[in-house]
């Protein structure tokens, strides 16, 4: 069976929230990677369990006209949608950037987790030379557009073989990436660069918590995946093959499927 995935908008104290929801039930939120947006959860959404409400933020909503965004203001437009959709506990993950904001909001309310997800993600912070990747990035944006973000990132979300082989895939990620305002991409960019290592944070991480990553990820690889594994008690580890860094979208059943049998064996 196949659910109807819907957009919504709500008004929350930190400004207009959208998201993209599936299903009814227990909430499960899923917060997107960079450059993408709520869209690259689609796969997901449609397959949610029965009994699960999927829940796909979008971070970009409620970024404003001017100004900088950290990784923490993410967390909290999370937190704030949560509270206008009146949830108090959720199963929270994300993948890579939404991993780095699942940190934060761990940081911030512990207690909303029933549970966690990371996905293609991992605990440290910038190196320097990343943050210089970062303006450079930054730059070209401003000068190129979402266009030439797409042609910088496409060869290291998506591995080498989907590129040649799942050509819709390629052309979904393309699509996502170029209809992604430049504004919140911006606010991504430095929000990451500024962003804190969350390694101490692992440990104190006691809820039942899905580890997932591509064997092909490049971004985030295994050897993060399995830091991150040894530091949280209750984690489970699931690697992926044949996926890269976006490995929801290069193996969308596999992935699914690793959600929902964490989601019944665990919660
Ligand atoms: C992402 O997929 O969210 C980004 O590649 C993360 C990053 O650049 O650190």
């Amino acid at each position: 069976m196949t659910n109807e995935v819907t957009r919504r908008t709500i008004e929350t104290v930190r400004g207009p929230m959208s998201w993209l929801e599936a299903g009814a039930g227990w909430p499960l939120v899923l917060l997107h990677a960079f450059p993408l947006t709520a869209e690259m959860w689609r796969p997901q959404l449609e397959s949610a369990p029965v009994d699960w409400r999927f829940i796909a933020p979008e971070l970009g909503s409620a970024v404003p006209a001017a100004g900088a965004r950290t990784i923490d203001d993410y967390a909290n437009d999370v937190a704030a949608l949560l509270d206008a959709l009146l949830i108090d506990d959720a199963v929270i993950g994300g993948l890579s950037m939404g991993g780095y904001v699942t940190f934060a909001l761990f940081r911030k309310a512990p207690l909303l987790f029933s549970g966690m997800i990371l996905a293609d993600t991992r605990a440290q912070a910038d190196t320097e030379e990343g943050r210089v990747g970062r303006m450079r990035m930054r730059e070209l944006l401003g000068r190129d557009g979402a266009k030439a973000i797409a042609d910088q990132m496409i060869p290291k979300l998506l591995s080498e073989r989907a590129r040649r082989e799942q050509p819709d895939v390629a052309g979904r990620v393309r699509a996502i990436i170029e209809t992604s305002p430049p504004r919140a991409m911006d606010a991504a960019l430095d929000a990451m660069m500024r962003r804190p290592d969350s390694t101490a944070d692992l440990p104190q991480i006691s809820c039942a918590t899905l580890i997932v990553v591509g064997e092909d990820d490049g971004l985030a690889p295994v050897t993060d995946a399995d830091a991150m594994h040894r530091a949280i008690e209750r984690s489970v580890l699931v690697t992926l093959p044949r996926a890269g860094h976006l490995s929801n979208l290069e193996q969308p059943e596999a992935f699914s499927r690793a959600l929902a049998d964490f989601l019944m064996a665990h919660l």
